[in-house]
């Protein structure tokens, strides 16, 4: 294996439908108009010398090393600023040149520290490259003169260091913190000799900087640098895998020594990313190899035992035996499992399998019924597929942005970065949400308008702005006539043109003011290509499902479905949310979302599978634990997902959990449910299996193993010798043949397979006869259900009230450097953003209740009470708190209620009633918590210690 390096072309890929051809070095080429000289050279094979010039950013001319000749121009240009013409010719080596580029590399080689043998970008330094391209032997100046040996080193970031004896000043930096990442955190301050990189004119760490490498990903020198790289030095092969973490699925390099990852850099040709990344995949991977990893399966009799270390034959064996038992005791039903979005396709798809075919019944469900449910839902019905219309690169071509329920620069920052590219360039921004997230105001970015709506009345806030669309004649009526459902149009543009459905009369429960939902209707109906991107803030309510119609009903209304810069995009939470529903997850669906119910479908699983299946839909998460309380379902299995923690009101999932006679967990740490678990499967992590994910672009990615799985086995072969010990045999010598028999399975993949992944990098689902390479946008002439289907969207306020005792709204999300439940980033140096959950309060609200920043409050709702401290904040609106769920001794989830979608039971995290008063102490639940916290670690020999 050797190290995957791509090409550095020095300026950016132009697309044009011109064609410009040129002669360089004696040789023509024909290149898209735009393209520069350098490109051009380059896509020749030749390398023109270049420091401040890289692919990724606009070029920027300052080093003056990629000098050229050109006939008839006067002077040496700089190739990276010099369009390629018609015509022209070029020379690129000529003495003249290699005498003017020494120059400039001698001047720049005399203020650098010229210890490349010792420093840890020996090798992997364009600045080494460039000394040995233009043959600089010695330097004529010395060394003596003015310098910068003697600058101090920044090393705040826990993942990078700067050490500016090594700047070069080229900027590309500072580009890339502003053209790539969209932050705009660092600037050269000082003029000429003086000139220096700076984050603000303070250090790294207490910066604007978000840490998401991409400045340290542009320098050509050491002076940006891993802290990993210093560790360990430089990387000697690599393979391209897909990050674990959230739904964009950036593509990255993983970079190691042995099968130590030394690096994970984004991989360029990641359709993804193209490049990019956050600090939560380019840095916090650490976790993979933490010591509280568990690598020997654990079985016990009573969750009150020690566990026991046991081979993987006696937990395997232990764990069906128990499952047989309890079908044989309590019948067939009793027993199912959960998928994880955080597991590959393939292990998704091999454990609902084994609910179908080994336990005999479906009883599966997945994370996602407490995420993008509603999604699968609504887009659906209204529109005919379970998954967004586009991928994320149609975000450049949007005129305007419509934002509801999602914090993308926290939860999906690759994209973030995307999306601000586009606003920078003009488009114009909505953003609904009841928090004041930083997409309404950043750098060179300010939304045209924040509706800032209560939580919990999307509904309304959305049927307000088609009131307007309708009734102001803003209808796309050409589109409607040709590609939706007339009738139902009909009957639902008399429904949203009533009264009751006006912005003046919805205002009462939104909160936001009827003139300012007015305008921003009139802007995304007539503003040319208008999309809507959302997230949980849409989904995790009573009307989950409702609002995602709501969305697809005004984006038909407006015409924007169909083509690129439009369409309704849930940014999805989780890595592979996508693809565990894609998989049959859901227990009234099988692969592909086709209905269990449905004969046809089922038998041809049950050839494939030869074993009949149920012909009922199985239970939902909350039915599961409903029914465990009530003494009917006893068994679990839980690949992957910590419910304890993630799921509502904790309380009602513990007594759940605990009323169960074997609940089986598969985890990379002993989790919040390992506590109520007898039997611990080890997990693998991304870096130690193959398969895919498939990211809200509906994009499948593979993941590649790059070192021995940890535990010595992954999850899909697990989940094979579970099946096979319930008596269920399933043979594969690889995730391809999972992934071969996926797509004989499923409609929508029936082209998709390991070989053509390899030639093509990634394929967007549908992939079959009809799209062998894949489907980058939905419902292009047609929908895929054939009409568009205009839904009813009445709003029906949550049941969830504020009153005197409960007066506020509690709301909750996530944060940057954290993920979900934080099982991962915590047990990395992301901590150093955000080592605890805060609660979020409007200044108003605290100053009732005497709060200040950093005082501990006790948060209350009809649900229980946890303690946390509070942050003062002005992004809340008085009447809403806001909190994450990332730290599970906090138990944000003990306080949110039973209440759900009404059409797919995802839980209604986001309003939850609640009252806020300061406490010197932490809530009963907390403190027994954290006693059985200690003693789980103890007991499976892992003593507590701060996370690394
Ligand atoms: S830190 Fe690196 S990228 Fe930035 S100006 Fe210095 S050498 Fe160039
Ligand atoms: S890590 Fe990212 S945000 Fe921070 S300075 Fe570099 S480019 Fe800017
Ligand atoms: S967390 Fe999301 S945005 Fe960040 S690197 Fe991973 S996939 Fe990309
Ligand atoms: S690479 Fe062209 S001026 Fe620096």
């Amino acid at each position: 294996m050797s190290l995957i390096k791509e090409i550095d072309f020095g300026t950016p890929i132009r697309v044009s439908e011109k064609q410009v051809t040129l002669t360089i070095d004696g040789e023509a080429v024909s290149v898209p108009a735009g393209t520069s000289v350098m490109a051009a050279a380059m896509s020749l094979g030749t390398k023109i010398p270049k420091l401040c010039a890289t692919d990724s950013l606009e070029p920027f001319g300052s080093c003056r090393l990629c000098l050229v000749e050109i006939e008839g121009r006067r002077g040496t240009p700089a190739s990276c600023t010099t369009p390629a013409e018609d015509g022209m010719v070029v020379r690129t080596q000529t003495r003249n040149l290699a005498k003017l580029r020494k120059g400039v590399m001698e001047l720049y080689i005399s203020d650098h520290p010229l210890d490349c043998l010792t420093c840890s970008a020996n090798g992997d330094c364009e600045l080494q490259d460039m000394a040995g391209a233009v043959g600089l032997r010695e330097v004529r100046y010395g060394y003596e003169g003015e310098n910068h040996f003697h600058d101090k080193k920044d090393t705040s970031n826990p993942y990078f260091t700067y050490d500016p004896t090594k700047c070069i000043v080229c900027n590309r930096c500072v580009r890339a913190c502003e053209e790539v990442q969209g932050t705009f955190a660092l600037t050269i301050t000082g003029r000429g000799f003086d000139s220096r990189v700076s984050p603000g004119g303070t250090d790294f760490l207490g910066s604007e900087c978000v840490s998401c490498g991409a400045c340290v990903q542009a320098c050509p020198t050491a002076t940006l640098i891993e802290n990993t790289v210093i560790e360990h030095g430089q990387p000697e092969h690599s393979k391209v895998t897909t990050c674990a973490y959230c739904g964009v699925g950036c593509s990255f390099k993983a970079e190691m020594q042995g099968d130590r990852v030394v690096r994970m850099v984004p991989y360029k040709d990641g359709k993804a990313n193209e490049g990019h990344s956050c600090v939560k995949g380019r840095f916090a991977w650490g976790y993979a190899t933490h010591k509280d990893r568990i690598t020997k399966p654990m079985i016990r009799e009573k969750i009150s035992d020690p566990w026991r270390e046991v081979s993987w034959d006696e937990a395997i064996g232990h764990a069906a035996s128990e499952f047989k038992r309890i079908q044989g005791r309590y019948g067939r039903e009793s027993v199912g499992a959960i998928t994880s979005s955080r597991c590959t396709n393939e292990e998704v798809f091999l454990v609902q399998k084994l609910v179908r075919a080994a336990f005999r019944n479906n009883n599966v469900d997945t994370c996602a019924r407490v995420c993008h449910s509603p999604t699968g839902y609504g887009l659906k019905t209204t529109l005919g597929t379970s998954a967004g219309t586009q991928d994320f690169k149609s975000v450049a071509k949007s005129d305007v942005i419509l934002v509801i329920g999602a914090n993308p620069t926290d939860g999906h920052p690759v994209f973030a970065s995307r999306m601000k590219k586009r606003l920078r360039e003009g488009a114009r921004l909505i953003v609904a949400d009841p928090r004041r997230i930083d997409l309404v105001k950043s750098p060179h970015i300010r939304a045209d308008y924040h509706l800032q709506l209560m939580p919990g009345t999307n509904v309304a806030l959305i049927n307000a702005i088609a009131h307007v669309v309708v009734t102001e004649g803003l209808i796309k009526e050409d589109y409607v006539r040709e590609r939706c459902d007339l009738v139902d149009f009909e009957v639902w543009a008399r429904f949203i043109a009533d009264e009751r459905n006006s912005p003046e009369a919805s205002e009462q429960f939104t909160g936001v003011p009827a003139a300012d939902v007015r305008a921003a209707a009139r802007l995304f109906a007539t503003g040319g290509n208008g999309a809507i991107y959302y997230g949980l803030g849409v989904t995790e309510h009573s009307q989950g499902s409702t609002m995602v119609m709501g969305m697809a009903n005004l984006a038909m209304a407006t015409g924007n479905i169909g083509r690129e810069g439009v369409g309704v995009n849930p940014l999805r939470g989780q890595n592979n949310v996508q693809g565990a529903c894609d998989m049959g997850s859901f227990p009234h669906e099988l692969s592909g979302y086709r209905h269990v119910e449905d004969d046809a479908t089922r038998q041809i699983f049950e050839m494939m599978w030869g074993q009949a299946l149920d012909t009922e839909p199985g239970l939902r998460i909350p039915n599961m634990l409903d029914e465990a309380v009530g003494g009917t379902f006893k068994g679990l299995y839980v690949q992957g997902e910590d419910i304890a923690q993630s799921d509502p009101n904790t309380q009602h999932v513990t007594a759940g959990l605990s009323a169960m006679e074997c609940v089986v967990v598969q985890d990379l740490f002993l989790n919040e449910t390992a506590k109520y678990a007898h039997v611990f499967l080890p997990g693998a992590s991304f870096l130690e299996k193959d398969g895919t994910f498939t990211n809200a672009e509906r994009r499948i990615n593979r993941v590649r193993q790059v070192m021995a799985p940890l535990a010595g086995k992954a999850e899909w072969q697990v989940t094979s010798e579970l099946s096979r010990a319930l008596g269920y045999p399933m043979s594969y010598s690889h995730p391809s043949e999972i992934m071969d028999e996926i797509a004989r399975l499923t409609p929508t993949f029936t082209g998709v397979s390991y070989d053509k992944l390899e030639k093509l990098g990634s394929l967007q689902w549908p992939c079959n006869d009809k799209a062998p390479t894949g489907t980058v946008l939905m419902h292009v002439d047609r929908f895929v259900r054939g009409k568009g289907k205009f839904m009813i969207t009445e709003f029906v306020p949550t049941e969830e009230r504020t009153g005197p005792r409960f007066p506020l709204i509690l709301t909750t999300g996530r944060i940057l450097s954290q993920y979900n439940v934080g099982a991962q980033t915590r047990r990395t140096a992301n901590s150093t953003w955000h080592a605890e959950d805060v609660l979020e309060i409007h200044p108003f609200d605290a100053e009732n209740r005497g709060i200040k920043t950093g005082d501990l409050v006790a948060l209350a709702s009809r649900s229980g009470d946890i303690s946390l401290k509070a942050e003062v904040s002005e992004r809340m609106q008085p009447g809403v708190v806001y909190t994450t769920f990332h730290h599970a001794d906090t138990g944000a989830n003990v306080i949110t209620t039973d209440y759900s979608d009404w059409a797919t039971n995802c839980p209604e995290y986001k309003v939850t009633a609640v009252e806020v008063r300061r406490t010197n102490y932490y809530s009963q639940w907390q403190e027994q918590n954290r006693e059985e916290s200690v003693l789980l670690r103890l007991i499976a020999g892992h003593m507590p210690e701060a996370a690394e």
